[in-house]
């Protein structure tokens, strides 16, 4: 089978296995290129089969040689469909660990049940013992909640008044306006219990009692901040709700945590072409009109680089972790420096279907988008008939 890109709106339906390889040693290679970091040696990452999750298990592995356990959402090949991308991120992340003699297992199930909680517990005590670091990089449209049974759906909308702002459809090129009509109570709310820190605290709180957190353990969850184009929809809507819920709870968690020495974190980190980022309104023309002007001044970063630096210049520089005057740490520091947002809130005011291909990096964001599944990977064969069926190894 020659396998091609299918597009339907916001998502591709197919995702190629030797890409997502490729993809993923790129990743590698990158890492390995920045030296070794002296930091964690035995971490779980809660999201880790693509975006930030992915790149912050392949910066603890071949940054820090760390043993890592992955969990994830992610669905192995079928009949006559491929699987999605995070299944054959993972499994070749397995392939190129193992390969080094790394640690790497990992748990294909729904983070938020009760059911992977426990079973992450006891794989953690049989061939870990503890941990010493939790990231957490879920980003999911439901939950299910564990408790009551409720199914949760989170919603991209403003508060209090109807937005409307341009945005691009980044496989036409085409910029029209959007209106989007405020949220109730029940989107805020429903929003906040999907994306917000309550089922964080509980992974905490389950690791804790497990006593399965080394002494001076540490947890991250990653949050967005952006620029004033997209805060009404974005920091100040729904999802920034949950963002604001979520950097709140690092401080309970941080509290819970006192008794193993250790701390909880949030990290604010830049805006990526991700399967989750894409989804949102408005926010691809600010990324395309983002990356045109970070790469023009030399400081444009993908996942990687991004948990790179995390990783080597604040979490484990050797010195203390430098936050910002809510405490969370800025790995947004170059996306929200002034002359970067000067610049790109007066390419907004010009962006239209005719100047954005001359004005911002519509090529640079489908190549990224494209890359999220595999395609468009230089070394790679397109062509070649691919039909072996891809394993994540330690997923029997
Ligand atoms: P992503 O869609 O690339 O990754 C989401 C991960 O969560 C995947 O590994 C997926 O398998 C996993 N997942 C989803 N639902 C799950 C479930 N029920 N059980 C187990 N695993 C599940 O997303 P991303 O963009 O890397 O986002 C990760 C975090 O980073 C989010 O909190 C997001 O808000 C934040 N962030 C993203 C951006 C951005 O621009 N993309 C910027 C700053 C912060
Ligand atoms: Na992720």
């Amino acid at each position: 089978m020659i396998i091609e890109p299918r597009m339907r709106g916001f998502i591709c339906l197919t995702a190629h296995p030797k890409g997502c390889e490729q993809n993923v040693k790129n990743q590698i290679n990158y890492v390995k290129s920045k030296g070794k970091i002296e930091g964690a040696k035995k971490v779980l990452v809660i999201g880790a089969s693509t975006g930030f999750g992915l790149a912050s298990r392949i910066t603890s592995a071949f940054g820090c040689d760390a043993a890592t356990i992955g969990v994830f959402f992610e669905k192995p090949a079928s009949e006559g469909k491929t699987a999605t991308p995070g299944w054959y991120n993972s499994a070749a992340f397995e392939k190129e660990a193992h390969n080094e003699g790394l640690y790497a297992k990992s748990i294909n199930g729904d983070a938020f049940s009760n059911e992977v909680k426990e079973q992450v517990i006891d794989l953690i005590k049989n061939d870990l013992g503890q941990v010493d670091l939790v990231i957490y990089s879920l980003a999911s449209p439901v939950r299910l909640h564990p408790m009551t049974g409720v199914l949760h759906r989170s919603t991209l909308k403003p508060i209090g008044s109807t937005f409307t702002n341009s945005t691009v459809d980044f496989h036409t090129g085409k910029v029209s306006q959007v209106t989007i009509e405020p949220a109730n109570q029940d989107d805020i709310d429903n929003t906040v219990v999907v994306m917000g820190g309550e089922d964080w605290s509980m992974w905490m709180d389950a690791l804790i009692e497990a006593n399965v957190l080394a002494t001076g353990a540490m947890t991250l969850a990653y949050s967005y901040i952006g620029p004033e184009v997209t805060e009404a929809v974005y920091r100040k809507g729904t999802i920034g709700r949950a963002k604001d819920h979520l950097e709140a709870t690092a401080f309970e968690i941080s509290k819970k945590m006192e008794g193993v020495g250790g701390k909880a974190y949030v990290s604010v980190n830049k805006a990526l072409v991700t399967q989750a980022s894409s989804a949102i309104p408005v926010i691809p023309l600010y990324i395309s009109l983002l990356y045109k002007t970070m790469k023009e001044k030399g400081i444009h970063e993908g996942c990687i680089e991004q948990m790179q630096r995390l990783y080597s210049q604040r979490l484990y520089s050797g010195q203390e972790i430098p936050t910002d005057s809510k405490g969370r740490i800025r790995i947004d520091d170059w996306e929200m420096r002034e002359d970067v947002q000067d610049q790109v809130a007066a390419l907004w005011k010009e962006a239209s279907t005719e100047t954005l291909p001359a004005i911002g990096d519509l090529a640079g964001y489908k190549q990224d988008f494209l890359n999220l599944f595999g395609f468009g990977f230089e070394g790679v064969d397109y062509q070649a008939d691919t039909n072996e069926l891809v394993d994540i190894s330690s997923i029997k």
